[in-house]
């Protein structure tokens, strides 16, 4: 079954065409990669498929709705690891997850139950009271990817998800993917690390410009075009070191 279905989408902003005639499907429980360039277009149709913005043209339907008819049913059952990091400064750790929780209508007594297990999840429980300046930045983004699972999303969709992780941090957020990879929730996401797309996704997308260069799983490019992914990216997105 397939949990996305891009048809054709455009988006342009002014007269810059950042997505260009994408045609695309991503499958239920598979974990999907946008790999390309700063520019190609990665965080623009992330950014349609959970009905940010309309495309300028084509079609988009997730979970079988068109994002343009049934927006909030699409968002009610998609969690979203923004590329920016949009904590709320004046509130706690727990106070963010709980606050969040209320943009999906979760009863309070819930919401708070809900929020404690993912504290867990991520391993923050400790910091649950303390206010978000005093986290480092990698316990931020332990926070945000708890914070997209609040709604306990079939579908999650994850910007740039370990970027400026240390080392045991990402294998961490690696980690917790594939556990939720497990638990049949189908992943989209953004990166610039090679070998996270290698040990995580099923397929990738290699972006340039708004269009997709081409689209299989790892192995399968390698097949195709020998070589490592990184020269596979470089060669697919013309680029020359
Ligand atoms: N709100 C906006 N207004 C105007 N142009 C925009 C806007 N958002 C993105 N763009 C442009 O659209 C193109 C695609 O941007 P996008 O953010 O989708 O790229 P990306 O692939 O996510 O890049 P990165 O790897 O740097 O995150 C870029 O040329 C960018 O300048
Ligand atoms: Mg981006």
């Amino acid at each position: 079954m397939n949990i996305v279905r891009i048809k054709g989408v455009s988006k342009d902003y002014d007269s810059l065409r950042a997505v260009d005639n994408i045609d695309l499907e991503i499958k239920k429980g598979e974990c999907f990669g946008f790999l390309g360039p700063n520019g190609a277009g990665k965080t623009t149709i992330m950014g349609i498929i959970y009905c940010f913005m309309p495309p300028t043209s084509g079609e988009v339907r997730v979970f079988d709705m068109n994002v343009m008819e049934k927006p909030s049913e699409v968002k009610a059952r998609i969690g979203v690891v923004p590329q920016e990091e949009n904590l709320d400064p004046d509130l706690s750790v727990l106070e963010n997850l709980i606050v969040y929780a209320r943009y999906f209508n979760i009863p309070k007594k819930e919401s708070l139950a809900r929020a404690r297990e993912l504290l867990k999840f991520i391993e923050l429980e400790s910091k649950a009271d303390v206010n978000i300046n005093a986290l480092s930045g990698g316990m931020k983004h332990r926070l945000i990817l708890a914070r997209a699972l609040i709604n306990n999303p079939d579908l999650l969709i994850l910007d740039e998800p370990t970027v400026g992780l240390d080392p045991y941090s990402r294998i961490y957020v690696w980690e917790r993917l594939n556990y939720l990879k497990s638990k049949n929730t189908t992943l989209i996401l953004t990166t610039h690390y090679m070998e996270e797309a290698v040990k995580l996704c099923d397929r990738v997308a290699i972006m340039d410009e708004g269009k997709i260069m081409d689209v299989a799983s790892p192995s399968e490019l390698m097949e195709k075009y020998g070589g490592s992914m990184e020269e596979i990216y470089l060669k697919l997105t013309g680029r020359k070191v």
